[in-house]
């Protein structure tokens, strides 16, 4: 698969961190691209800085100059996690100006799949009828919304159980988080 992996300006650097480590670079294409305020977020939340899997490729969000800035070499899955309401907003209203913006446009209109990974809380009527429009045109909103009944002991445990539902959602194999009945009986 050639995956795009767009990490945004949203609280949540560590989604990120955790796709990235469950993503392996032999098997994938991984492209990465960071907006203009991922940096900020990720050093706030990650002192030392995200790691990326050996093999994936990192792009100039400003250089259009990337495989995955034309329909004609779409990837076949972005994942824009965490999403910022910024983001998701200008993907929603065809906004393009840069690489990461175009990228999600070319996915939508090439029909491949988009998953849009948002954190915020609460939502006001504008995210939701960016939900509306993004949904409309195809993509997967995936909310940052742990689920406990794995019993998650650490935050990279917590953190998984959404991972492991963007895996998923990939078609891409993981043993990252249990899977509801498969636990034992309580
Ligand atoms: C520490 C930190 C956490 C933030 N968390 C969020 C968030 O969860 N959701 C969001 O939409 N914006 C959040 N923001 C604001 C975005 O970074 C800001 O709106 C920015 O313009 C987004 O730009 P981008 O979409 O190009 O990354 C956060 C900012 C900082 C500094």
């Amino acid at each position: 698969m050639r995956l795009l992996v767009a990490i945004t300006g949203a609280s949540g650097s560590l989604y990120a961190q955790r796709l990235l480590d469950n993503l392996d670079a032999g098997q994938h294409e991984i492209r990465v691209v960071l907006s203009r305020y991922a940096p900020v977020v990720i050093a706030e939340e990650m002192p030392g800085g995200l790691r990326l899997p050996p093999g994936a490729i990192e792009h100039n969000l400003k250089s259009m100059n990337a495989p995955f800035a034309s329909g004609s070499n779409a990837p076949d899955a972005m994942v824009i996690i965490p999403c910022s309401m910024g983001t998701l907003g200008r993907i929603a209203h065809g906004y393009s100006e840069d690489v990461l913006l175009r990228a999600a446009d070319v996915v939508l209109k090439e029909r491949k799949k988009l998953i849009l990974v948002p954190r915020e809380t609460p939502l006001n009527l504008i995210h939701v009828k960016n939900f509306e429009l993004l949904i409309q045109a195809g993509a997967t909103i995936l909310p940052a919304n742990p689920s406990f009944y794995t019993r998650p002991q650490t935050v990279e445990a917590v953190v998984d159980t959404v991972v492991a539902r963007v895996l998923d959602h990939l078609g891409v194999e993981h043993e990252l988080a249990g899977r509801w009945k498969e636990e034992r009986e309580v």
